[in-house]
């Protein structure tokens, strides 16, 4: 196939073919940002109100083209959110768009809006404003998830089900306590949100392009009026500085991969080989083609979400790597990767909370799991530890060969014969039969932290004194 290039054509017959008018439509269209940004408009609006409040008190503008300001943007903020509001492309982004409506609306006052702030101070504001509202949302998202997790918890103290590690069947814990384990992880990204929180909780307006201004602005009263702790300490990074876009993605992938590990279980739990759990119709769908079949979608659709949130992570962290101080148009390609993570991790974490609270419990298969697959046989190891005072590792291998005979009997621990267990040790009495039960294993780890419902019942209760 030939192509412009080879035929020694111009390069603009050769990508122009879609573009009205060449170049320039090409550059506009690189260069705006109004298509995504515009989600930002009640922070733009927020923040300009705030600006325009401090320039009055300061004396910087008249407190009658402030008023006139302030009605106007008021007008602006119901334009957009009744979809009156026309966007231009032409106007680049949100600012320019609305600072351009505003003027229509009011004249020459618009003008003196922009007095001692730039564009870069200004998105800067912005976007801490919407992601600081994000992270508060997620907050509360987070908070309904662990709560589901603790009714689950308290449901299941006493269901027994088999611990895994590498996938294969450990020791028998309770679904109780694998809930909590969950509780934990969505309890740490909650701190890390409420941190981030913290972290982002410093006003950029007034950083101006990069210097600051000549101004005599009033940084605090703005700080204070948007719900900032303080202005930010150094104008060059205020504009410059993207953290709280990344510290925001980075929390999302966390939680996400937590997600996706729930997400993982469940669809492993929902398979009629394990069939620990039975999801709701709410949850799952069925086959075009084979009728029997209930698919885990929702759980799935979670775990690939986490592909979208962690590449977003890398994307932002890559387009930061190499810039130098301060603002470089690079920088306005943070919004539409915090937007789409927000977007994915708010509809995956709202699922999850659904299956959570949704899951058919099937105690009856757990407990037979939990009682294959030798699972006591660290209880067995323990009680010749305690009981007949061998060493761990002599008991390890003891244990290690009534494992084997079992295995070779097909049959669990518990159903060996005494005399078979004092043919492989003679100080094994019947009292070891009392521990071989996944009931008792799981009653005997009393340790801090441990799967005995004792224990679990401590957790969940310190957990809803939390939540
Ligand atoms: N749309 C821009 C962004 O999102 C706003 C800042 C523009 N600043 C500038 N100096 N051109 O980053």
């Amino acid at each position: 196939m030939s192509d412009g290039a080879s035929e020694g054509k111009s390069s603009n017959q050769m990508w122009g073919g879609r573009f009205a008018s060449g170049p320039d439509a090409i550059m506009e269209e690189i260069n705006a940002s109004i298509g995504f940004d515009k989600k930002l408009f009640a922070q733009d609006i927020r923040g300009s109100k705030a600006h325009a409040t401090m320039l009055a008190h300061q004396g910087i503008i008249s407190a009658d083209d402030k008023d006139k300001i302030l009605h106007g943007l008021d007008t602006i903020l119901s334009e957009i959110e009744s979809g009156q509001f026309e966007f231009s492309r032409r106007l680049e982004d949100i600012h320019m768009n609305i600072e351009a409506r505003l003027a229509t609306l009011i004249g020459p006052a618009a003008g003196r809006l922009h007095t001692a702030r730039s564009r870069n101070d200004q998105v800067a504001l912005d976007f801490r404003l919407w992601v600081k509202e994000e992270l508060a949302k997620t907050e509360t998202m987070l908070t309904a998830l662990i709560a589901a997790f603790l009714d689950r918890a308290e449901e299941h103290v006493d269901t027994v089900m088999p611990g895994f590690t590498h996938l294969q069947t450990a020791q028998p814990v309770t679904f109780g306590h694998h809930c909590m384990a969950y509780v934990e992880m969505f309890g740490r990204d909650r701190q890390r949100v409420r941190h981030a929180i913290e972290h982002l909780d410093e006003s950029p307006i007034g950083a101006a392009a990069l210097a600051g201004t000549g101004f005599p602005i009033d940084r605090h009263m703005t700080a204070k009026a948007l719900g900032f702790r303080e202005p930010t300490r150094n104008s060059i990074d205020t504009v410059s500085d993207r953290d709280f876009a990344l510290e925001f993605l980075s929390i999302a992938s966390i939680c996400a991969v937590h997600l996706s590990r729930l997400a993982e279980e469940i669809v492993i739990w929902s398979t009629p080989q394990f069939g620990f759990v039975r999801l709701s119709d709410a949850f799952s769908t069925g086959s075009s083609i084979m009728p029997q079949k209930k698919n885990p979608d929702a759980a799935e659709l979670v775990r690939a979400k986490t592909g979208r949130i962690n590449g977003s992570l890398i994307a932002l962290l890559t387009v930061m790597k190499g810039l130098p101080l301060a603002y470089s148009k690079d920088m306005q390609e943070d919004k539409e990767q915090v937007f789409d993570a927000a977007e994915s991790l708010e509809l995956a974490i709202a699922a999850m909370t659904g299956m959570v609270r949704d899951l058919t419990i099937r105690a009856d298969k757990m407990k037979a799991a939990a009682g294959s697959g030798f699972s006591t046989a660290t209880d067995l190891a323990d009680w010749l530890v305690r009981e007949a005072g061998l060493p761990f590792r002599d008991a390890h291998h003891v244990t290690g060969r009534a494992v084997a005979l079992a295995e070779e009997k097909g049959c669990e621990l518990a159903e060996l014969s005494l005399a078979d267990l004092q043919a492989i040790h003679p100080d094994i009495t019947d009292k070891v039969f009392d521990v071989l039960t996944v009931e008792a294993s799981v009653a005997s780890r009393t340790s801090f932290g441990g799967t005995a419902p004792s224990e679990v019942r401590k957790q969940i209760a310190w957990w809803r004194a939390k939540n």
